[in-house]
């Protein structure tokens, strides 16, 4: 039998016709047309199968359900075939009831979305969302950095570091821990980041050069410094000008027993000491806000700060 004949065929029958109708409006599956129609399972898919064999419906699975819509590639005559089944299918008595229906089915599958966001939300940011997770804004961020020259200062063995690198020209990863440098390196190296070299060294007399990067970073390291304000003016030393210094950093705690238990040197700092060593540092431009808040006690916070070599 000819195309044109199979698929004449297909659409000579009412509850084809109706289904063609509802497929020009959405996507379908098999339940949902059940829904729509009041017809049983087995008949639908039967119909179904019909059409899909002209060519007419387009199958599509999503986990144990299947989904129908109508064959966005047709040859141009059945597209009209369709068009004209669309039309018949308006001057069928079920289709006032089947309009209906639809609506209250697509109207039901947004509400399904919203009623889950509508739950969480206020508290959007605590709850599990599948997908999403901090390293994954971390890619996301980086995509957009432009292809910097960075010293991570206190580079421990290069978390951020190595992340830094997929996108950086090249990171600078210092660190005072010989066993530490020689862990990154080589985790470095197995990685295949050419571009993230590890240097053995102080954060307050890093061996780099001046004015040759234009971003650095001490990450959770500044409150291992023996002196933080001197720590700051070597970053500004090794800056480029207009060079941007980057510092997370607990906020002042006084939760006494991270010195034994992190080898902290200072409980944190508070945000007008990070100005004013900023400041006496030559920094330009300082902005420092407290980005994150702990849960579990004792609720330690996070604070960034960011200036630009003036
Ligand atoms: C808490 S870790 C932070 C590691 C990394 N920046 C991060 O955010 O994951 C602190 C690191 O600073 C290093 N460090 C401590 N004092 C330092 C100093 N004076 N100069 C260079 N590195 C130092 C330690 O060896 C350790 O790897």
């Amino acid at each position: 039998m000819t195309s044109t004949l199979k698929s004449l065929r297909a659409l000579a029958d009412a509850t084809r016709l109706r289904i063609a109708a509802l497929l020009e409006k959405d996507e379908l599956s098999v339940n949902e047309l059940q829904e729509i129609m009041r017809l049983g399972q087995s008949r639908i898919s039967t119909h179904l199968g019909l059409l899909a064999d002209c060519d007419l419906v387009r199958p599509r699975r999503e986990g144990k359900r299947t989904f129908y819509k109508l064959n966005p590639q047709a040859d141009p005559m059945a597209r009209d075939f369709i068009q004209l089944a669309i039309r018949g299918a308006k001057e069928l008595p079920e289709h006032g009831s089947d309009e209906i229906n639809l609506r209250r089915i697509l109207h039901r599958r947004r509400e399904q979305a919203q009623v889950f966001f509508n739950q969480v939300a206020g508290r959007f940011d605590r709850v599990y969302g599948p997908g999403r997770s901090w390293q994954a804004f971390g890619h996301l961020l980086l995509r957009i950095l432009p292809p910097l020259v960075v010293a991570d200062l206190g580079a421990g063995e290069g978390l951020l570091s190595e992340l830094l690198a997929r996108r950086c020209k090249k990171v600078i990863a210092v660190d005072n821990s010989e066993r530490i440098v020689a862990f990154g390196a080589a985790k470095a190296r197995k990685n295949g980041l050419k571009n993230l070299e590890f240097r053995l060294g102080d954060l307050q007399s890093p061996p780099i050069e001046a004015s040759s990067v234009d971003l650095v970073i001490l990450s959770q390291a500044l409150h291992h410094a023996e002196d933080p304000a001197a720590a700051l003016v070597a970053a500004s030393k090794i800056l480029r000008l207009h060079g941007q210094v980057m510092i997370l950093d607990l906020l002042q705690h006084n939760f006494e027993d991270a010195r034994k238990l992190y080898g902290d040197r200072w409980l944190g700092f508070s945000e007008s000491d990070l100005q004013r060593w900023l400041e006496g540092a030559g920094f330009k431009k300082v902005e420092i806000s407290v980005v994150a808040r702990e849960e579990q006690p004792p609720h330690f916070q996070t604070v960034l700060a960011g200036a630009e070599r003036g």
